[in-house]
């Protein structure tokens, strides 16, 4: 299979470019890093990567940002983060990017799990997390040629916790490893309209 992984040079991205390599021509994408150039939060920046890339099998994004903080002292536009990068980013990058997939192509996108078990200042990432999971579900009824979408739900990273460890009091972290084991089923997989929850 011919793979666009966006976030591919990240944490998660890496783990699962790293799996994907062993069989298939991954193509990796990033703001600034990656073999193409992306910024998932720009409608045209999408149609400028798959005019580059071109067909794929599988498109995969492991990327998107938010901003962590109390509702308190949340701002709209501390909230349109996560609106226009995970939530946004992430819809558009299937809605334009369908028109790119091959017959029985897939899409997997990533949620996280604030938005089941919630952490302090995660609602903003939580509501894009909500939205992506639901459109997921929803979208995966509509596609027709064998098309395929579902969402990777990770929990902490265990290769994150030191970072993010103050917001996650009482969380178990979860090795990268099994949550990039969770995109590979996405990709090579039957399955669709499925949200993978590692936690
Ligand atoms: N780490 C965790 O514990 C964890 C847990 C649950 C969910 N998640 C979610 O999983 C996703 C990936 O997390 P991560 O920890 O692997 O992130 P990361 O290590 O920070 O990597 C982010 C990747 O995304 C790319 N990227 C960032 N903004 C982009 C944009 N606007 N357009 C295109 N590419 C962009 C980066 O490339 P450039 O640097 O070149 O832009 C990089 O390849 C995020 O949505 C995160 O919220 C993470």
């Amino acid at each position: 299979m011919r793979i666009l992984v966006v976030g591919g040079t990240g944490t998660i991205g890496q783990a699962v470019v790293s799996k994907l390599r062993k069989e298939h021509e991954v193509i990796t994408a990033g703001r600034t890093s990656g073999d193409v150039q992306v910024d998932l939060t720009a409608t045209e920046s999408i149609e400028s990567l798959f005019k580059k890339v071109g067909h794929v099998d599988a498109i995969v994004n492991a990327s998107g940002a938010a901003t962590f903080k109390l509702v308190e002292d949340m701002t709209p536009e501390d909230n349109l983060v996560a609106v226009q990068s995970k939530l946004l980013g992430q819809i558009n990058l299937a809605l334009i990017g369908q028109k790119y997939l091959r017959n029985h192509g897939s899409i997997t996108l990533t949620t996280g799990v604030m938005k089941d078990d919630p952490i302090p200042g995660g609602a903003s990432a939580a509501l894009a997390n909500g939205g992506v999971a639901a459109f997921v579900k929803s979208a995966a009824i509509d596609f027709t040629h064998g098309i395929r979408i579902n969402c990777v739900s990770p929990n902490v990273l265990v290769e994150s916790f030191e970072q993010y460890k103050e917001s996650f009091r009482g969380f178990t972290p979860v090795p990268v490893e099994r949550v990039a084991t969770a995109y590979v089923k996405s990709v090579e997989g039957k399955q669709t309209g499925q949200e993978y929850q590692i936690y």
